[in-house]
């Protein structure tokens, strides 16, 4: 029944973001500027594809309609390929996509598509080899340009790519990255910086309004588009002369909350009801067998109704996601 998944302020969550693992091999400033360090897994290491299967058999029955796989680094996982094809079993789930840092894009993207998947979102934080290196530590900006190119020969008609906005690393390159949207069928996402507990120094720093960018955008012509369902969070503008589209994501601008249409379950089988300040629901046990499937349902619904109206970002909830990598941003 589509309507269990409604919270009292009317929104429905048709949307399920699922992390499948908290390791990644990319050390991104704004995340995980140490890198990955194992530790805060208990023996029962990430879901398996069993859980999987039934934890997205459990929300497509309340009315999910899209599944993202998030991580860490999705594809890290050996049996990726697996757990997609498990959420695929799932004939109401229409929409399984993918958040990745593209290492793996150019090797695997055939494979996940074969899978099942529909949908692709890439991180890049900058068009600079160097300065991509210098933000995620990897130096591995060819491949990732070379996987975004796997994907569109892979037969996806248009990648969407994530770029995190910091003042002074990145903000003044909105030309660069018009110039290279200007032909290909990329929705470029610009997402304002958010404070989590690691990282509250780089966002004293660099934190910077989107709508500085929106600001620029509509300077050079660039069109605000109605928003459509499928928008979630993100105001989009088109512009008559690029195939591509910009993407702005400002979780600190009042009203965000109002259109979130996703919730979160981690890597380890919590259910979040937002990126900020839940501790997280256990949905683990009851994925243990295809008959705790009504039990599970249950839990999740007497869950949503605790879900509050906003983040709260401006009274103090900042930060208290150490990083974003055990949720899945
Ligand atoms: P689509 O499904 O294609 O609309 O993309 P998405 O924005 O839902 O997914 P993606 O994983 O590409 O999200 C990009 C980033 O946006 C996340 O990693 C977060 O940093 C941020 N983001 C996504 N959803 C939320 C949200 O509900 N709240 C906040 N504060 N940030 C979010
Ligand atoms: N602020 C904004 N976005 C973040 N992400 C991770 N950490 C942060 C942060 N502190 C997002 C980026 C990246 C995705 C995997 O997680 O969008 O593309
Ligand atoms: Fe890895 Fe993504 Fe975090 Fe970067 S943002 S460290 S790619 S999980």
């Amino acid at each position: 029944m589509a309507s269990q998944l409604t919270d009292a302020f009317a929104r429905k969550f048709y949307y399920l973001r699922l992390s499948i693992t908290d390791v990644c091999n990319f050390r991104c400033t704004y995340c995980l500027p140490d890198g990955y360090k194992p530790g805060g897994v208990n023996n029962n290491g990430f879901l398996s594809v069993d859980e999987i299967r039934r934890v997205t058999r459990a929300f497509s029955a309340m009315g999910t309609e899209k599944v993202r796989l998030t991580g860490g680094e999705p594809s890290l996982r050996r049996d990726f390929p697996d757990i997609i094809a498990a959420v695929h079993e799932n004939a109401s789930i229409r929409q399984i996509a993918v958040t990745t840092n593209g290492y793996r894009l150019a090797r695997d993207v055939a494979l996940w598509r074969d899978a099942g998947l529909t949908a692709i979102n890439v991180s890049v934080d900058s068009l600079d080899a160097r300065q991509f290196h210098a933000i995620t530590g990897q130096d591995k900006f060819r491949q990732v340009m070379d996987g975004i190119d796997a994907a569109f020969a892979a037969g996806f008609a248009k990648v969407k790519v994530n770029t995190v906005l910091m003042r002074d690393v990145n903000h003044h390159q909105l030309d660069t990255f018009l110039a290279w949207i200007k032909s290909r069928p990329i929705q470029l996402r610009f997402i304002e910086l958010m404070e989590t507990g690691e990282g509250s120094e780089l966002f004293r720093n660099h934190h910077i309004s989107g709508m500085v960018l929106r600001d620029a955008l509509l300077k050079r012509g660039w069109i605000h588009q109605l928003r459509q369902r499928s928008d979630g969070p993100a105001q989009v503008f088109c512009h008559p002369d690029y195939m591509g589209e910009i993407g702005l994501i400002m979780p600190y601008e009042k009203d965000f909350c109002a259109s979130c249409n996703r919730l979160r379950v981690s890597s380890t089988g919590k259910l979040h009801l937002c990126l900020f300040g839940d501790g997280g629901v256990n949905l683990r046990d009851l994925m243990q067998a295809d008959v705790q499937q009504t039990m599970l349902e249950q839990r999740i619904a007497v869950a949503l109704t605790h879900k509050k109206q906003t983040h709260f970002l401006h009274d103090g909830n900042t930060g208290i996601t150490q990083n974003l990598s055990y949720i899945g941003g």
